[in-house]
């Protein structure tokens, strides 16, 4: 094993900033500071070198043992967190709905109470349920990561994507943040909204008007550094912008939902060149994936070079590795 740098470097450059209180959960940005929010971007910038390694392991987290638990698919988030986990030297076990007793109609409670048991310290879960995971944080003593619940929250996602607008930028206070397609089922919308906002980004929301209820905005109304806009007219919103967000969207919702059909969605809302060429000369677009590609970006744009689609993905893992660190590292409640 290679030498503990980054993880002393990490430790240091906490100490150095203002004292945080200690963290049992992660269930969305609601509750994160801007002081907070920015540490951990900047944990994960230091631990990003051991990804850069050889061998790209430290032993942070050597003995700790964190759960996976993941009752919806998930190609990224899993992974990333698995390998974000791997990197720290944890130990990490993975269960799915198809392979754990939640088939044979365990409770969720029980199946967190059943690996707490087994010394569990730390559990990563997501769930179609949104709450889900604070059901978990309140009937258990684990530590709980939403790793998306439902249509409400998933916060690990927002943090990646913040890193990634910093890496880009060098800030995000300022930045200009399109977010468009599916908001109304969007997770990642609403915990980016969150996140951009106390770091001082302002957020226009674009979107067919079914899927963008009026009541994102009251919901979000609070007093925080960032605004929140929304502009029907993707066109306009694009204008100026640095970012350029597009969300999945899931082609049975638009007919059912009676949103609009395919072929006008993509006419009014897909993200494509002539739509960069709108934004910013340094614009950039970003999407959380899965991706559909065709429908809400257009062929080759998410693979090209005002992409950063896989600069958010390879994020990720850096990202997720400052999260477990928080939560069982030296300053985490779980420690
Ligand atoms: N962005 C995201 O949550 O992707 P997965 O569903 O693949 O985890």
């Amino acid at each position: 094993m290679t030498s503990v740098k980054p993880v002393e470097q990490a430790k240091q450059h906490a100490a150095q900033k203002v004292a945080l209180p200690p963290r049992k959960h992660v269930l969305d940005l609601d509750d994160f500071s801007p002081e907070e929010i920015s540490q951990i971007l900047e944990t994960a910038g230091v631990l990003a070198e051991v990804l850069n390694r050889p061998i790209s392991k430290v032993p942070a987290l050597r003995g700790k043992t964190i759960l996976t638990l993941f009752l919806e698919p998930s190609t990224r988030t899993r992974a990333s967190f698995e390998r974000a986990a791997k990197a720290l030297s944890a130990d990490i076990i993975n269960l799915s709905g198809s392979d754990s007793s939640a088939k044979k109609g365990e409770s969720l409670i029980d199946t967190a109470r059943t690996m707490q048991a087994m010394g569990a310290n730390i559990i990563i879960m997501r769930h179609s349920m949104s709450g889900a995971p604070y059901l978990l944080a309140q009937h258990t003593d684990l530590s709980v990561i939403n790793a998306g619940d439902g249509w409400h929250a998933h916060p690990s996602q927002a943090l990646l994507d913040l890193y990634t607008m910093r890496e880009k930028f060098g800030k995000v206070a300022g930045l200009k943040v399109v977010i468009v397609g599916d908001v109304l089922h969007s997770r990642v919308a609403r915990s980016n909204i969150w996140g951009l906002r106390k770091m001082g980004a302002d957020v226009t929301l674009s979107a067919p008007p079914t899927l963008l209820p009026e009541e994102t905005l009251e919901a979000y109304s609070g007093e925080l550094p960032g605004r929140l806009s929304i502009e029907f007219d993707l066109d306009k919103a694009v204008e100026g912008a640095d970012v350029v967000m597009a969300l999945r969207i899931q082609r049975e919702r638009l007919a059912t939902e009676g949103s609009m059909n395919l072929r006008d969605y993509i006419i009014a809302y897909q993200v494509n060149d002539e739509r960069m060429h709108k934004a910013k000369p340094t614009a950039m677009l970003m999407h959380p994936g899965p991706m559909n590609e065709g429908v809400e970006v257009s062929h080759g744009l998410a693979y090209g070079d005002r992409s950063l689609v896989e600069t958010q993905v390879k994020n990720g893992v850096a990202v997720r590795m400052a999260l477990l660190y928080r939560l069982v590292g030296a300053s985490g409640v779980a420690a």
